[in-house]
């Protein structure tokens, strides 16, 4: 004898009641993994930001150290000696003293006077461009572009295609960016050509550097990064911006939007 009619629906819903059971719980276990991974993901993300965020805190605290201890050295070996020299010289000047020395004295004197002048004005404008201070950011480039230019060994192309301001309060850090990849060409490249140009795109500040030295690999950087391009992240961060190392034929190109 077969099953009744009632028997095979109850059945069937039996099984379809299963089926949906089944089905629930599987969206349900899906969904609990899925938010357990995302958030997994998240505290992960979460910490890299923070590893990041906390090495680039260290990267500014280590090279204001290294700032000052340079400055302390420079006040110590130039204006420092020199000072200590002049004290000599001058505890040699008595009334009993022959003119003829007095003179050679004073005419020292005077050129230490002169050469602690000169650093002392070295050391401030190292600390505080004065140019970046009076004429902004455009001139001082021109001027450290200038600057080098004379020193013979490299030549700077800069050029200005802003159109667009640049606020007061941004211009130091710009500033030393570039000094900074100005130096590594300078220290690094051996080369003879530095081009740089400023523009702006979408409100942005762009900045495209090059030099026709040997280079350096996307690869590279990652693990040659020294204090020099980790502060240069450091101020990007005070910025808002970011570096994007361009591969080129030929030397080193970067491209910062700030
Ligand atoms: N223009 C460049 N051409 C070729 N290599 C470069 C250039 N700029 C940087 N590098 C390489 O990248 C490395 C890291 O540069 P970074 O400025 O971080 O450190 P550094 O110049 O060696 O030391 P620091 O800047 O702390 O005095 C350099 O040691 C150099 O090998
Ligand atoms: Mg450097």
């Amino acid at each position: 004898m077969g099953e009744s009619e009632e028997a095979i629906t109850l059945k069937i819903i039996i099984i379809g009641m299963g089926v949906i059971f089944l089905l629930s719980l599987s969206v349900i276990i899906f969904f609990i993994v899925y938010q357990r991974r995302l958030l997994a993901q998240q505290k992960e993300r979460q910490k890299l930001e923070f590893d990041y965020q906390k090495e680039l805190l260290k990267t500014s605290i280590l090279s204001q150290e290294e700032e000052r201890s340079r400055i302390a050295k420079e006040l110590h070996d130039d204006v420092g000696a020199m000072l200590t020299t002049s004290k000599l010289y001058f505890g040699q000047i008595t009334p009993a003293l022959p003119l003829d020395e007095f003179n050679e004295i004073t005419l020292k004197m005077n050129g230490f006077l002169n050469e602690m002048i000169r650093s002392v004005r070295h050391i401030s404008q190292d600390l505080r461009p004065v140019v970046l201070e009076k004429l902004g950011l455009i001139e001082a480039l021109q001027s450290l572009g200038q600057t080098i230019n004379d020193s013979g060994k490299i030549k700077v192309f800069f050029k200005n295609n802003t159109t667009n301001s640049i606020r007061k309060s941004r211009e130091l850090n710009i500033y030393r960016i570039i000094q900074e990849l100005i130096t590594n060409t300078l220290k690094h490249a051996n080369a003879s050509i530095i081009k740089i140009e400023l523009k702006n795109e979408n409100d942005a500040l762009v900045i495209l550097y090059q030099d026709n030295g040997k280079g350096l690999d996307k690869q590279e950087v990652l693990h040659k990064k020294g204090l020099g391009l980790k502060n240069i992240e450091s101020r990007l961060s005070v910025l808002s911006g970011n570096i994007n190392f361009l591969t080129t034929a030929k030397g080193f190109k970067v491209e910062i939007v700030c």
